[in-house]
């Protein structure tokens, strides 16, 4: 039987209703809370909590996206946005929950339906970060902040993870973010940053980002690190996330109708800054992942996953990473992760975590990484 404030908390959690921000959490509390979440992990909760990954979408060419069913709104009180500017753009026009908290169903399928991601893209990246940064238990994963229900006793199980979080899906070397150890807000928009990918764009581009920029402002992000930031650390997930964010500005943001692979800085400047699609926006003709991933790469061949020890300028190489072509070890590694995150579920949690773990294998289930069950199977 379900404690009735628990459920409470749970309808309420499924309306989706405003949330607000609980600034004082540290990023590296999750062990201690997701202990204390330990607690409720035996309840017996419906089964519709884990909704399944929508399939592909029915129609998957170029239209409309900002259309008048999903206007451009300011954020109310409470509303979260994060580091991701298509996740970001998707919630302000309410393709998203407009408070930035969802399950993983619903951001798949607004990557999908907003940006014609590939379903496969989608489902691997938002798997890969609820399994890290989300909260199994409710199955909800803000854009942003990690927070919980202001008013509910206990906390700690209504808690929401969040992609704000620092070292687990969000990472350094970002194009128009700050890093983490810099302080300050790191998820949101900076200027500075920003600049220099329009420097970037006017140098390599002729006043476009395309794949040439993309190139060389990748290598140059983590040159940049490397040189500035004493923690610079850039391995497993955020290697290969890093090199596919710098490819999607050029496959999801650029108009459907001329889809020629040039970014304006005008278009760039609205959905990275404003999280806004431009007026009249199409999405992409086709559902697309990081395409062009490997041409990134291998503008600058010589990149090596690693970090920085002892301070700047000191960069050393981490043979246990993956890399690019190393991508099996990126799967079996990020099961680590998750191991060590949860080293011992039970019941409600082992189940879910359990489905997401078996989703997220499913969208590179053409890899030939062998599947991992760490936690069995259901
Ligand atoms: C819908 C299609 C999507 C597009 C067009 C998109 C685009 C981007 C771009 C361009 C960046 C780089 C930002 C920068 O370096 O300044 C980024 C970062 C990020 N995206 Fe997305 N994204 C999409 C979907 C997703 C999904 C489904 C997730 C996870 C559920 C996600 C999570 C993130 C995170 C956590 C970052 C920050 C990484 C970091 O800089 O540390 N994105 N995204
Ligand atoms: C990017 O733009 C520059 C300048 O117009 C051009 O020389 C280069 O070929 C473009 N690269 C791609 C991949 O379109």
């Amino acid at each position: 039987m379900l404690s009735s404030a628990f459920a409470a908390f749970l309808s309420i959690a499924l309306a989706a209703s405003p949330i607000s921000a609980f600034p004082g959490l540290a990023s590296r509390d999750s062990l201690t809370e997701r202990q204390l979440g330990d607690v409720l992990e035996n309840l017996p909760i419906p089964k519709l909590i884990v909704d399944p990954p929508p399939g592909p979408l029915v129609f998957e060419g170029t239209k409309l996206v900002n259309d008048a069913a999903h206007p451009w709104r300011e954020l109310r009180p409470g509303d979260i946005r994060g580091p991701c500017p298509g996740l970001n753009t998707l919630a302000n026009h309410g393709y998203l929950p407009r408070n930035g908290i969802a399950t993983p169903g619903q951001i798949i399928y607004a990557a999908q339906e907003g940006f014609n991601m590939w379903g496969k893209t989608a489902r691997f990246i938002t798997y890969s970060a609820m399994l890290v940064s989300g909260n199994p238990i409710t199955n909800l994963l803000s854009i942003g902040g990690k927070t919980w229900r202001t008013g509910l006793d206990p906390p700690p199980p209504a808690r929401v993870g969040g992609l704000s979080d620092h070292g687990l899906f969000e990472g350094d070397a970002s194009m128009t973010r700050t890093d983490h150890s810099f302080g300050g807000d790191h998820a949101g928009f900076n200027q500075a940053q920003f600049d220099q990918f329009v420097d970037f764009s006017n140098e390599y581009g002729n006043g476009f980002y395309n794949l040439t920029v993309a190139g060389e402002l990748r290598y140059h992000l983590i040159q940049q690190g490397i040189a500035t930031n004493p923690s610079f650390e850039f391995v497993n997930g955020r290697f290969f996330s890093a090199y596919g964010e710098s490819t999607f500005p050029i496959n999801h943001f650029v108009d459907g109708r001329n889809y020629n692979g040039q970014l304006s800085m005008a278009a760039a400047e609205t959905f990275f800054k404003d999280g806004k699609y431009p007026d009249d926006f199409w999405r992409a003709p086709a559902p697309i992942g990081a395409f062009g991933i490997e041409r990134v790469f291998m503008a600058h061949p010589t990149v090596i996953p690693g970090r920085n020890v002892g301070g700047v300028n000191n960069y050393v190489f981490d043979p246990t990473s993956a890399d690019l072509i190393k991508f099996c070890t990126l799967y079996s590694n990020f099961v680590d992760q998750v191991l060590g995150l949860y080293p011992n579920p039970h019941g409600l949690l082992r189940r879910n975590l359990i489905l997401n773990l078996g989703w997220f294998y499913n969208s590179i289930d053409d890899s030939g990484c062998t599947e991992r069950f760490p936690y069995g199977q259901l």
